[in-house]
């Protein structure tokens, strides 16, 4: 084994959590400037092509030839090495948004200052929590007119569960935005607009005891309730403590705009110090080390029809420990052999690299000649461990599938399976019939259109949608102790099971989780499927 401890301490890799419209594309562009990211133009995913309407995304990706599902963007900043993971948001919202949160060490979490936590920033925030991983948060668009302070601040402990612990603070808002002040250097900085600038501009920063420079720079009217926010603020904020960040129980809260380029790069100066280098995993056999250990990684998406022109398929591995090679020898533990990986490459965006080395850390795709499944282990050919499965996340939205020419069984059972071996959709079945009936569950409504396009155009079987109800489903974690026969649910709750048998229950809404939980004591639901 080589020592490649320098070159894995230095990598940081992150996923960006946002609502859609936050400020995550601004953002990251901002980000990649500071790394002098090369093709800053190409590689952020165009906004336009996200918020492109269903008929037009399928026509993106004809001409494109990729689907618009997230990548990862690798950059150099200050002795950094750099993963963003990209979330997808919009229509474009998918489990594969979920699973990549579970290919990072930690997350960026961008607020609208004007909205505060919104829905989708509730459900990505859910598997960080799950996962422990450290959140930083990034308050954005303080140069429009923004919420109290204090109540976004109270909104994140509320609706997320978690502390908050403000790195800096803003001095007014919108047309009034003055600048932050720095709580560790007890200093304000002026707010600049360096929109069209690649560094943040040389701001003005004076010390906050400095009070007539303070009422100079800021007004006498904001200097004042600033310093009556200072001391409100000491008083009852949570102190900082890095093990709390670490631990996914506290986050630094940053205030900024990401649009004119105030607050970004001190963001990411804070954030690459508390935020951590590749984390251990855990496998079956134990924890394994980035460092320590040699070559492994695992599957966490699977994406089809990466070029359309090759009808390829591409699997993405988040290396967990080691080095990998191009042309080293790996083992697939869970299809039982040894091989080498086909066109490692790096994803960037639309663009594709051939890499020839890449680090714990790292994410690469390769070739995928049909044989990955979400959450396989690779590992080196003398060792044969697998990491812990990927978890299943709950889809929102159901639909009953039906065959339009019913003589296509075997074309319509085989795409269909594929697809959800992807991982694009899960497939279910009625409890008691066999799969004549299929219902499709997908956590974003892209994503049949998505399947229906892809049956038309991969296995030529053409299908109608019929959308269902129910909007929540849960596994039963106890399903050994459960009669499922006998379950008393309401009377709008369905009973499925998976493609490998496992019972499930689909529900209209909560309130029929919570009566059926108080009408069979005992039954424990889950909202994740362990895989
Ligand atoms: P997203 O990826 O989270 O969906 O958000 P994105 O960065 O695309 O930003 C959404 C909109 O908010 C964009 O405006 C963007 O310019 C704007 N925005 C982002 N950060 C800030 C900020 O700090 N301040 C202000 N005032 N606006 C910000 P748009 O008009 O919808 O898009 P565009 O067509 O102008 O690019």
């Amino acid at each position: 084994m080589g020592n490649y401890t320098e070159e894995i301490n230095r990598r940081r890799t992150f996923a960006i959590i946002s609502h859609p419209d936050a400020g995550k594309t601004t953002l990251t562009e901002k980000f990649l400037l500071y790394g002098g990211a090369i093709n800053l133009a190409g590689s952020v995913k165009g906004k336009a092509t996200a918020r492109h309407a269903v008929s037009d995304w399928m026509e993106i990706e004809k001409e494109r030839g990729i689907s618009v599902t997230s990548s990862v963007l690798q950059f150099e900043y200050d002795g950094y090495c750099i993963n963003i993971l990209d979330t997808p948001g919009h229509q474009d919202f998918s489990e594969d948004t979920y699973r990549t949160l579970m290919a990072a060490d930690s997350a960026v979490m961008v607020i609208d200052a004007g909205k505060g936590v919104e829905a989708q920033t509730r459900k990505l925030f859910k598997v960080c929590v799950m996962r422990n991983i450290p959140i930083f948060t990034f308050i954005n668009k303080m140069d429009r007119d923004a919420n109290d302070t204090f109540e976004l601040l109270d909104d994140i402990e509320k609706e997320l569960g978690i502390a908050t612990c403000p790195v800096n603070w803003p001095i007014g808002s919108g047309k009034g935005f003055k600048g932050v002040y720095d709580r560790e250097k007890k200093c304000v900085i002026a707010y600049s607009n360096t929109e069209k600038g690649t560094r943040e501009g040389t701001a003005t920063e004076i010390p906050v005891n400095d009070e007539d420079s303070l009422r100079e720079l800021i007004g006498a009217e904001a200097a004042d309730r600033l310093l009556e926010e200072i001391e409100l603020l000491d008083g009852a904020s949570a102190e900082f403590n890095l093990e709390m960040v670490r631990a996914g129980k506290l986050t630094p809260v940053c205030f900024g705009s990401a649009l004119t380029n105030f607050g970004v790069e001190i963001f990411l100066k804070h954030f690459l110090n508390m935020t951590t280098a590749p984390l251990p995993r855990r496998a079956d056999i134990g924890i394994i080390e980035p460092a320590e250990n040699d070559f492994s990684a695992f599957v966490f998406k699977i994406q089809a029809n990466m070029n359309k022109a090759h009808r390829d398929r591409v699997a993405f591995m988040r290396i967990c420990s080691g080095k990998f090679d191009a042309d080293m020898e790996v083992r697939h533990v869970q299809g039982g052999r040894v091989m080498r990986l086909s066109q490692p490459q790096q994803i960037m965006a639309d663009e594709r690299k051939l890499l020839n080395e890449a680090y714990a850390g790292d994410i690469i795709g390769v070739f995928d000649p049909g044989i990955f499944s979400i959450g396989d282990t690779l590992c080196m050919p003398k060792e044969k461990f697998m990491y812990e499965g990927i978890p299943t996340f709950a889809p929102e939205h159901f639909a009953r599938v039906r065959q339009v020419d019913t003589m296509k069984r075997k074309q319509f059972v085989k795409g269909i399976e594929q697809i959800a071996q992807e991982g694009a959709i899960q497939i279910f079945q009625e409890f008691n019939t066999g799969l004549e009936e299929i219902i499709v569950g997908v956590v974003g409504v892209l994503q049949f259109d998505v399947l229906k396009y892809r049956l038309e155009n991969e296995y030529n079987v053409e299908i109608r949608l019929e959308k269902l109800p129910y909007e929540h489903i849960r596994w039963i974690e106890n399903k050994e102790e459960v009669d499922i026969e006998k379950l008393n649910g309401t009377s709008d709750m369905k009973k499925v099971k998976d493609m490998k048998g496992n019972p499930l229950l689909l529900f209209v809404n909560s309130w029929s989780i919570g009566m059926t939980l108080d009408r069979n004591k005992g039954l424990v639901l889950a909202e994740f499927g362990r895989n």
